[in-house]
C-alpha cells in the first residue's frame, strides 16, 4: 500500500491512489483543511462530522438543487446533444422530485413517497429478499468459488426492487438493463453510443411503468405502485402525476441499487477479513449481531462517499468562506471516520457505541428513503452467505474499485471456500 499522503497540494479525486484508498486523504483534510477546495475542480469537500451535520441541517444555504459534475457530463458530448434530446422528447419529462429538490416542493414529494414506502410495505418484501438470496447462493455454494459482486451483490438489490415494483420474471433482464441505463445516462465514463442507448432505455422504462400505473389506476392492488398512485388521497395534497411518479421510480433505481450492492460487497469483505465476526454472523440467532455488522460496515464504507450541495448565499463553514454558487460535497465517508466522533475510527468494531449516528444514509430531510430496505437486504443476506460459505477467503491480493469518487464500490470480490 502507498505511504500516507503528506500534503493536499495537487490532490486529485480521480487519481489511482485516491480511488484505491481515499481514507488517508480524508484524515489529512480533517486535520489540515476540513473544508477543502479541490485544486482546479472548483468544489469544496466538507470532511468533518460537525461541519457536515451543520450543512445538512441548513437546507436554505446548502441546496439539493444541484447538477453534479456527473449529471452535467451526462448531457453527452455536443455532437449527440440533438439526438439525445430527440430521444428523451419521446418520453415523459423528468422532474426533480427528492434527491435534487428543496422545500417546499421536496416536502410534498417526500410526504407522498413516504406513504408508499411504509415499514409495512418494506416488511412485505422480506419474503422476496430471503427467496432471492437463497436462490442466488444456491447457484454457487456447491462450486467452491464465487465472484460475489456479479453473482450476488448486483442481482440481489435489482431483483428485490423489480419484485417490489411487480416486474414479472421474464421482464427482469430488461429491467436490469434499465437500471444500467439509468446510471450510464448520467455517468462520466460513457461513450456517446452507449449514452444514446441508455436514453432509449429510459424512455422504454417510462413507457413500461406508465402502462403499469395506468393498470393500477383501473384495478388497484395491494402493492407499492398502487400506494404511490393513491398517496395523495389522504389529504388535499395534489396527487402525484405520471411524470412525477416515473421520476420517483427512476430515482429508486439510481439511488438504491448500486449503493446496496456496495453495502453487501463491503460487509462481506470486512467479514472475510475478520473470521471470528464471520463465525458469529453465521451463528447469529436473533440477527442482532448481524445488524451491528451492517451498521459498522455502513459507517466504514459509505457507498455514497458524499453528496452534492449548492451554496445559495455567501456563508462560512468550518471557518472557510464559501461564495454563493459554490458546490460543496458533504463527505459522509470522512465524517464517519472523524476521530472527534468515534474512538479508533478506522477499526471494524461491530456494536460500537453510537454507530447509528453514522451519516451513510445522510441525515435530516433527505435521509435515505430506502434505508430500511437496504438494511433488510444486508441483514438477510449476510448470515445466509456466512453459513453457506463457511470458510470463505479472499481469492485476490488486490481489490479493484470503480473509478468514481462519489459512488465508491468494489468492481469484484472473488472468494474461494469449501463447497457446501
Ligand atoms: C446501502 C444503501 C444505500 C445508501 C448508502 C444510500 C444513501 C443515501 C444517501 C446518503 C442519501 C441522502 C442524500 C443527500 O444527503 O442529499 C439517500 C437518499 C435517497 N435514497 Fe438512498 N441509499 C441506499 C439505498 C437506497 C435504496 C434501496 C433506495 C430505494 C429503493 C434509496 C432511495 C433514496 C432516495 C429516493 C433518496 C432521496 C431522499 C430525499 O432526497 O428525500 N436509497 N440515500
Amino acid at each position: 500500500m502507498d505511504a500516507d499522503p503528506e500534503t493536499l497540494a495537487g490532490f486529485d479525486p480521480f487519481a489511482e491512489q485516491v480511488i484505491a484508498d481515499p481514507v488517508p486523504w480524508y484524515a489529512l483534510m480533517r486535520q489540515e483543511q476540513p473544508v477543502f477546495r479541490v485544486p482546479g475542480a472548483g468544489f469544496y469537500l466538507v470532511t468533518r462530522y460537525e461541519d457536515v451535520v451543520a450543512a445538512v441541517r441548513d437546507t436554505e444555504t446548502f441546496s439539493n438543487r444541484f447538477t453534479s459534475p456527473g449529471l452535467a457530463l451526462g448531457r453527452g458530448s455536443p455532437a449527440i446533444q440533438e439526438e439525445l434530446n430527440a430521444i428523451l422528447a419521446c418520453g415523459y419529462p423528468r422532474t426533480p422530485t427528492l434527491l435534487t429538490n428543496d422545500p417546499p416542493a421536496h416536502t410534498r414529494f417526500r410526504r407522498l413517497v413516504s406513504r408508499a414506502f411504509t415499514p409495512r410495505r418494506v416488511s412485505s418484501w422480506t419474503g422476496a429478499i430471503d427467496r432471492l438470496s437463497d436462490e442466488l447462493i444456491g447457484a454457487f455454494a456447491g462450486r467452491g468459488s464465487v465472484e460475489l459482486v456479479a453473482e450476488f451483490a448486483v442481482p440481489l438489490p435489482i431483483g428485490v426492487i423489480a419484485d417490489a415494483l411487480g416486474v414479472p420474471r421474464e421482464m427482469q433482464p430488461t429491467f436490469r438493463k434499465w437500471t444500467d441505463d439509468s446510471t450510464d445516462l448520467i455517468g462520466a465514463d460513457v461513450t456517446d453510443e452507449r449514452r444514446l442507448d441508455a436514453a432509449r432505455g429510459l424512455v422504454e422504462f417510462q413507457t413500461y411503468f406508465a402502462a403499469e400505473l395506468a393498470d393500477r389506476r383501473r384495478s388497484p392492488r395491494d402493492d407499492f405502485l398502487t400506494d404511490l398512485l393513491q398517496s395523495g388521497e389522504l389529504d388535499d395534497t395534489r396527487p402525484l402525476d405520471t411524470p412525477e411518479m416515473l421520476s420517483i421510480l427512476h430515482q429508486l433505481l439510481v439511488a438504491g441499487n448500486e449503493t446496496t450492492t456496495t453495502l453487501l460487497a463491503e460487509s462481506m469483505r470486512l467479514l472475510v477479513a475478520s473470521p471470528s465476526d464471520y463465525g458469529r454472523v453465521a451463528a447469529d440467532g436473533d440477527g442482532s449481531f448481524t445488524a451491528a455488522v451492517v451498521e459498522e460496515a455502513l459507517r466504514l464504507c459509505a457507498p455514497a462517499q458524499g453528496m452534492f450541495r449548492v451554496v445559495t448565499r455567501d456563508t462560512v463553514l468550518g471557518g472557510v468562506e464559501l461564495p454563493a454558487g459554490a458546490t460543496a460535497i458533504l463527505m459522509y465517508a470522512s465524517a464517519n471516520r472523524d476521530e472527534a466522533q468515534w474512538p479508533d475510527p478506522d477499526s471494524f468494531c461491530p456494536g460500537r457505541d453510537g454507530v447509528r449516528h453514522h451519516l451513510s444514509f445522510g441525515s435530516g430531510i433527505h435521509f435515505c428513503v430506502g434505508a430500511a430496505l437496504s438494511r433488510a437486504e444486508a441483514q438477510a443476506a449476510l448470515p445466509r452467505l456466512c453459513r453457506a460459505l463457511p470458510d470463505a477467503r479472499l481469492a485476490t491480493d488486490t481489490l479493484d474499485y470503480k473509478p468514481s469518487f462519489v459512488l465508491r464500490g468494489l468492481r469484484s470480490l472473488p472468494l474461494t471456500f469449501t463447497p457446501t
